[in-house]
């Protein structure tokens, strides 16, 4: 098989964000800022910055507000010029043109992996990464970068780890394996939120994954066999048997803005390091004298 260079991403955005209603009732939650930057925003930067020139989202029901903020605005860009705010025009412009984006809808929320199969048609016949819109990695080298990096070494699926506490690996996918290189481990089972006396691992998926188009086929597959919603958790189970699959510790903070606290622990952080209010955002948690 030629070897093909990562181009395409999916973006899956489809879920209703039960965890923040009522914020998320009539907005996407991949929405909520962090400071001024959506979410997804970050995302996005992400995996441009990772070389991606395509990104196509997975969306559903009330996700319009996404369709808008990657497209152009006239009205308030002509308003922004004509008031002379540069800078704020520029912010706005560069959405746009930052990669090609590419909207399927997702029918019914079936799981994660119905999601992915959602944009079969779009990645066709070539490798392609995978965000889900929780995970934030605030790293030097972008998290998608460092999995295209063993990808291209490997030629293989890659999908991104994190060490947890062993007594919350009930709340991730829990990867065994082999170590091979230093961050990197062949996986050798993968079982979905186990409990911490099913598994002496504390390595957990987070949402980032390079696959291959062999991960479609088997989605397709099992569509329809799987009790209850369709998951990644199936097809990387299912090809664990056919062709070695690698995950990579990635370097960086992770933070999971799909939970109250983790996106209060993400703004939190990004305010810290806004060059506007960061040291404004430092001196009040200061006055606040916590022990
Ligand atoms: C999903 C995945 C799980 C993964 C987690 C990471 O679970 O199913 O394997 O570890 O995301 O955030 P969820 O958080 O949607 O329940």
């Amino acid at each position: 098989m030629k070897h093909q260079k990562i181009r395409k991403a999916i973006l899956p955005v489809a879920g209703f964000g039960t965890r923040f209603l009522p914020a998320t009732k009539a907005q996407p939650k991949e929405m909520l800022p962090l400071v001024d930057t959506p979410v997804i925003q970050h995302l996005v930067e992400e995996a441009v910055n990772s070389g991606i020139e395509q990104i196509v989202f997975v969306t559903g029901r009330s996700k319009r507000a996404l369709e808008d903020h990657f497209d152009s605005h006239y009205e308030l860009e002509s308003l922004l010029a004509e008031k002379g705010k540069e800078e704020a025009l520029q912010e706005v412009q560069k959405l746009t043109n930052m990669a090609e984006f590419f909207f399927v809808r997702q029918k019914q929320p079936q799981g994660n992996g119905d999601a992915i199969l959602t944009a079969k048609n779009f990645v066709g016949d070539e490798p392609c990464a995978v965000l889900f819109g929780d995970d934030l990695v605030d790293a030097e080298r972008p998290a998608l970068r460092q999995l295209i990096d063993v990808y291209e070494e490997y030629r293989d699926p890659v999908i991104a780890l994190t060490s947890v506490p062993h007594e919350h690996v009930s709340k991730y996918g829990i990867v065994e394996g082999n170590q091979v290189a230093d961050r990197v481990t062949q996986l050798a089972n993968f079982r979905e939120k186990p409990e911490p006396s099913e598994t002496e691992s504390s390595q957990a998926v987070i949402g980032k994954y390079i696959i291959t188009p062999e991960f479609f086929e088997k989605l397709e597959q099992m569509k329809g066999s799987v009790e209850g919603e369709l998951g990644m958790d199936h097809a990387i189970n299912a090809m664990m048997n056919e062709r070695p699959l690698y995950g990579l510790e990635v370097e960086g903070t992770r933070y999971d803005c799909g939970d109250k606290l983790g996106y209060i622990q993400a703004t939190v952080d990004y305010a810290l390091k806004h060059e506007k209010i960061g040291e404004g955002v430092r001196d009040y948690l200061k006055s606040l004298n916590l022990d």
